[in-house]
């Protein structure tokens, strides 16, 4: 294990089993349908190739990347998109793909915008949820595992942009990031 790791949350073994359940749930719910899974960067990039795997209907892919904007240290709910989508949404399915759900600013931005440009529907797939962190009212539909708020890192998550190569998910040791 790497000498950062205080515990292991999720095993690699434990993250495919939830890809497998998840990618059957979705499997089912889009049968003959071809939805957009769209993969939030940079966090999903492990979860949504795992997970797409083990989804047996037609799929298409992309990807976009935001930031918040913070008006002093509080998140003002807007964010700024750093890279779009380089597909229309017009009239699709789209399923938005996230490592993990907290304060749910970052998705419910996304959502507004998606609905705006007229996706004919739109759900969420997250491997991670922590609801007690949540300010802003959305919730998943497809969820991976409820953890309490702890710090995670690993398969996708960072800490300063370090430890997402980690193949499983776990807690920090707090000597690194005190
Ligand atoms: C993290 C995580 C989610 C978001 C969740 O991304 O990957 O996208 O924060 O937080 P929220 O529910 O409070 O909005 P981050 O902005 O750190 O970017 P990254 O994926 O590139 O690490
Ligand atoms: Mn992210
Ligand atoms: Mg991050």
């Amino acid at each position: 294990m790497n000498d950062s790791i205080k515990s292991v949350v999720l095993t690699e073994e434990q993250i495919q089993e939830r890809c497998k359940a998840l990618g059957k749930q979705i499997t089912e719910d889009y049968k003959g349908k071809t939805p957009i899974c769209v993969g939030i960067l940079k966090g999903s990039i492990m979860f949504m190739a795992d997970l797409i795997k083990n989804i047996e209907t037609h799929v298409e892919i992309d990807f976009m990347d935001v930031s918040s904007y913070h008006g002093g240290t509080e998140s003002t709910g807007e964010v700024k998109i750093l890279k779009d989508l380089s597909t229309s949404v017009d009239n699709r399915d789209v399923i938005i793909i996230e490592d993990i759900l907290e304060t749910g600013t970052t998705l419910n931005s996304i959502v507004d915008l998606l609905k705006y440009r007229n996706c004919n529907s739109i759900e969420i797939v997250t491997l991670l949820d922590k609801p007690m962190k949540r300010k802003v009212d959305i919730e998943a539909k497809y969820v991976g595992e409820k953890i309490p708020d702890e710090f995670v890192v690993g398969y996708g998550l960072d800490f300063a942009e370090k430890y997402r190569n980690l193949p499983y998910i776990g807690t920090l040791k707090p000597e690194i990031y005190q």
